[in-house]
């Protein structure tokens, strides 16, 4: 009910009356005075005036299922929220839920995790309060060697959604990490559950840096955040809604054709590397060339100094700038 109330305030222009709260959810108003006593405690500003009825002013950053399913309108991605206070990672926790059969579209959220895990078996910093780490659910008809295409279509909707929210220029380093200025703001982690030649489930994780100012040496000069790009704090349940719903979208756009053919435009237009010299990093051979774009499979299209064009596969090399991380 708390869940209801908090989307029927969020949805209304102006006060909600008592009435219609009853009418809607078929409670009492006693009941309903209850669950607003209760977000008052949360942190969640409510007014209450006598004969127009209740109004919110503000609310907490949080990112429990409440506060991020008030604010989703998607159809299934997100739609059930699982909140954990701390947990050792949402990568882990989805890959449990959807072990146990949880639904398509199930996102774990975490306001702290204490084994948040990057790529290339790195650890990912999760301190509590002040970014996003979730992790989507998904079980695609697709065939496995498709699965990493997913990491792009989450790196395009992370990208869509943090703009939708923020006047910021975010921009993509191929194939999925999420950067202002330079600078990493977000990255991507896609696992997955497979049979042979079938997928059991795919776990898309994603991290957000929002509100942390202070970074561990080691990234401090690679790393950014919403709040310093900004100037000013960032509440993470919008942000989090917003890429939900870029996701279903692109998410449809992707299960059309099975690959980036429909997306590939739009995530070239983002990707930081398009039109730039970078160096190919490949075990035993580091050489320049010049990026241009993405293919419908995903991988990163380059033009070598002679002219030859070749398509660079994402878990096979890494792509850096020539003076630095971008
Ligand atoms: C990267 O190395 O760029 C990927 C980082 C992915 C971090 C996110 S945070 C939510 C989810 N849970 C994890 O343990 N990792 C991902």
């Amino acid at each position: 009910m708390k869940t209801a109330i908090l989307k029927m305030l969020r949805e209304t222009d102006g006060y909600v009356s008592g009435q219609e709260i009853c009418a809607k959810l078929g409670v009492s108003r006693t009941a309903i005075w209850k669950v607003i006593c209760r977000l008052q405690e949360e942190g969640y500003q409510v007014e209450a005036v006598r004969s127009r009825g209740y109004r919110i002013v503000d609310g907490p950053d949080v990112v429990t299922s409440e506060e991020v399913t008030s604010l989703t309108s998607t159809e299934w991605a997100g739609k059930t929220v699982v909140y954990y206070p701390e947990t050792d990672s949402t990568n882990l926790r989805v890959k449990h839920l959807g072990d146990e059969g949880a639904l398509h579209g199930t996102l774990a959220v975490a306001d702290r995790q204490t084994a948040g895990r990057g790529r290339r078996g790195r650890s990912w910093e999760s301190p509590g309060g002040s970014c996003i780490y979730m992790s989507l659910l998904l079980r695609p008809d697709i065939a496995p060697d498709k699965a990493p295409m997913l990491t792009l279509v989450m790196a395009c909707s992370t990208a869509e959604g943090i703009r939708d929210c923020e006047d910021v220029e975010v921009q993509i380093k191929w194939p999925n990490d999420i950067i202002i200025g330079g600078k990493k703001l977000a990255g991507i982690l896609t696992e997955m559950s497979t049979q042979v030649d079938y997928i059991n489930h795919v776990t898309v994780g994603v991290g957000i840096n929002v509100n942390i100012r202070k970074f561990p040496k080691e990234i401090q000069n690679t790393a950014t955040s919403l709040c310093l790009e900004t100037g000013r704090p960032i509440k993470r349940a919008p942000v989090i809604a917003a890429v939900m719903r870029r996701f279903e979208e692109n998410y449809g756009i992707f299960m059309q054709t099975g690959d980036m053919s429909g997306l590939m435009g739009k995530y070239s237009r983002f990707l930081v590397n398009r039109g730039r010299e970078v160096l190919i990093l490949e075990k035993g051979s580091d050489y320049r060339a010049y990026a241009e774009g993405i293919n419908r499979k995903g991988e990163l299209v380059i033009r070598r100094e002679d002219g030859t064009k070749e398509n660079i596969c994402a878990g096979e090399v890494s792509v850096r700038g020539i003076y630095g991380y971008v």
